[in-house]
């Protein structure tokens, strides 16, 4: 008998998801294993919204940004009956089991499914966070890097003709993975992330250390997650998500006022937002995502569920769903210390 696995995307969607689906149903093809897709993330298994893929269907896809599955943040351990009535998608589908291609939020999920409900899952790493342990690197990260740092390429030329300070939001929820990449590839004069609570008042200095010095323009990158100093600056009020998680942005409308206030500088803001996740995934997430695509259906084949399948160095490693959502992949100290040596 055939055997039969299901994919979905969940969560926020990021450049190199085709390439995973694609790599799905390549690989399940040499396997003679047919591939479902669910359509909208977890939505599409709670109400069995199913197509069947097959080599056409992915097709042309490996350049294309975005998911050909599309994508949502439902949550499925958050609705009434939510375990029952995926295990009774995947009974009606005849499916051995799921690859779930998802962040924080959706491989979290998966690993409730798995564990406390025993739904068949191995979960894929994707966002362009970098926030998911059991992974060098999320599939989407780098193409988001690369918009980043365009930006702050972007941003110095005209901070440099209007003598600005630019303050440029980047997206990573929780963690400063983009902003430091960012800040670091781009030449930022300030990084602010979360990992490291900031004052105001001593970025304020040192910005005006560094316009007192001769130069007349400055770059800073805030992550939108970056939190300052108890006492020091509000921050914007957050609604939350299906997840309970606040759903972020907003802090460069708050910060970058507070530094012309303080500095006397010409200010101006930019929140970059979801131009990092769309579009065209560079050759480093096409890699990623086909490589781990292949590899979560080698590990469906041998039945080895439970795991998430992610990148160390060239090769690729599993880890449990628990090792890999434990907690959150924060950037190094040293990398952080590597960025601030180039600062002002
Ligand atoms: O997790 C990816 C991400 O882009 C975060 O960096 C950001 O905080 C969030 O998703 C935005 O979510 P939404 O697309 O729901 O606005």
């Amino acid at each position: 008998m055939t055997r039969r696995i299901g994919i979905l995307t969940g969560g926020g969607d990021c450049p190199g998801l085709n390439a995973v689906i694609r790599a799905v149903v390549r690989r399940a093809d040499h396997f003679d294993i047919s591939v479902f897709g669910f359509r909208n993330g977890w939505r599409g298994v709670l109400d069995a919204s199913v197509e069947r893929l097959d080599r056409r269907s992915v097709q042309g896809i490996l350049n294309r940004g975005g998911t050909i599955l599309g994508t949502s943040r439902t949550n499925p351990v958050g609705e009434p009956d939510g375990a029952t009535r995926i295990a009774e998608t995947l009974e009606i589908h005849e499916l051995d089991g799921l690859v779930v291609v998802g962040g924080e939020g959706t491989l979290s999920a998966s690993r409730v499914l798995s564990e406390e409900h025993g739904v068949p899952i191995i979960g894929v790493p994707k966002t362009i966070d970098n926030d998911l342990g059991g992974t060098d690197f999320t599939i989407g990260f780098s193409t988001a890097v690369d918009v980043a740092s365009d930006a702050v390429d972007r941003l110095h030329s005209t901070a440099e003709s209007h003598n600005r300070v630019m303050v440029l939001e980047l997206m990573g929820r929780h963690v400063g993975w983009i902003a430091t990449y960012a800040g670091l590839a781009g030449g930022a004069d300030a990084i602010l992330v979360p990992e490291q609570a900031f004052d105001i008042g001593k970025v304020c200095r040192h910005l005006k250390r560094r316009h007192g010095s001769g130069r007349s323009f400055s770059i800073v990158v805030v992550a939108e997650g970056a939190v300052p100093q108890e006492g020091t600056m509000d921050l914007p009020d957050y609604d939350t998500d299906e997840f309970g998680r606040p759903v972020l942005g907003g802090i460069a409308n708050i910060t970058g006022p507070e530094i012309e206030r303080q500095t006397g500088f010409s200010t101006r803001v930019t929140v970059l937002g979801h131009v990092q996740r769309g579009g065209r995934p560079n050759a480093t997430d096409r890699v990623l995502g086909s490589a781990l695509g292949k590899a979560a259906v080698d590990h469906a084949n041998s039945g080895n569920w439970g795991i998430m399948v992610g990148q160390d160095g060239a090769s690729v490693k599993t880890s449990s769903l628990a090792e890999a959502t434990r907690e959150l992949k924060t950037v190094p100290k040293d990398l952080f210390e590597t960025a601030k040596v180039f600062f002002g």
